[in-house]
């Protein structure tokens, strides 16, 4: 067996009392799509956010190929090579695409500032290779013509879209996505598809993706997670979680019964 890349040991997080993460344990493998589900307030956002260093769990561990990262500041585990999109839409207005996703790297350090400010020739520099990677990542995912254009121009799933393509830049060996395809239309998620495996099979980027198109979840994901109050009820492959009681019971029965209401 693979070693897993990012695992979750036991991990709890309390606000003000109330558990919302109840003892998870993880496993994710290097290569894998895994999906996380489960009903509004289950727990899965924070479970991202516990991941990249924007809460710290009241118990248990967090760890990157093998190396404990509790405790260490997001920007610090988005160095060591994790990426995520945020559940809502984090595009700057203002800013074209192109300055939109040279913003995502997480170069802007303390002597960065410094250099940007006197405007080295190294600063130059490293800014023109962060001009090149942005264009690379708008490439991969076919927006190239998109570069000059006002990011809240675009519409909302290229919004989305653009949110990932920042996340791949300066190579993660993961990559979170906070329900990254809301709103997309039933076209659009064919794409969403390909896109996700081509992440993963020609950028050889781990996925966790959080989502509640179910169709999308089953087909893409190696292994679903799946989460109710805090805690996980089931783990395993598409089909094993599809046909689980438990998760049909939390969470299944309810999606399926809401999207026969809302066609
Ligand atoms: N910063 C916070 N402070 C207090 N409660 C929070 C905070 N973030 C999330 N919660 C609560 O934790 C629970 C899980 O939220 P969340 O992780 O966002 O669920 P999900 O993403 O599965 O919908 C919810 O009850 C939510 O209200
Ligand atoms: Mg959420």
């Amino acid at each position: 067996m693979t070693a897993a890349l990012l695992s979750l040991r036991g991990v709890s997080v309390g606000f003000g009392g109330v558990k919302v993460l109840d003892g998870i344990d993880l496993d994710v493998r290097p290569g894998e799509i895994r999906g996380l589900i489960g009903p509004n307030g289950a727990g899965k956002t924070t479970l991202l956010n516990v991941v990249c260093g924007i809460h710290g769990p009241s118990q248990g561990d967090v760890l990157l190929e093998g190396r404990s990262i509790v405790g260490l500041k997001p920007s610090r585990i988005a160095a060591l090579g994790l990426g995520r999109t945020f559940q809502t839409s984090q595009l700057f207005r203002g800013m074209t695409v192109l300055e939109n996703l040279m913003s995502g790297l997480h170069r802007r350090t303390r002597a960065g500032l410094i250099a940007a400010s006197l405007n080295l020739a190294s600063y130059r520099e490293e800014e023109a290779r962060a001009e090149e990677e942005a264009r690379l990542a708008l490439e991969f995912i076919g927006m190239a013509d998109f570069a000059d254009r006002p990011g809240t121009a675009l519409s909302f799933g290229q919004q989305r879209v653009i949110e990932i393509a920042r996340t791949l830049i300066g190579d993660p060996k993961v990559v979170l996505l906070d329900e990254p395809a809301v709103g997309l239309s039933m076209n659009r998620l064919a794409e969403f598809d390909r896109l996700l495996r081509r992440i993963r099979d020609e950028k050889g980027v781990t996925l966790i993706l959080i989502e509640h198109v179910i169709r999308l979840v089953m087909d893409v994901c190696d292994q679903v997670t799946v989460l109710s109050s805090g805690r996980r009820i089931a783990d395993g492959p598409p089909d094993q979680v599809r046909n689980d009681p438990d998760v049909i019971e939390a969470y299944l029965g309810k999606e399926l019964r809401a999207r026969h209401t809302a066609s």
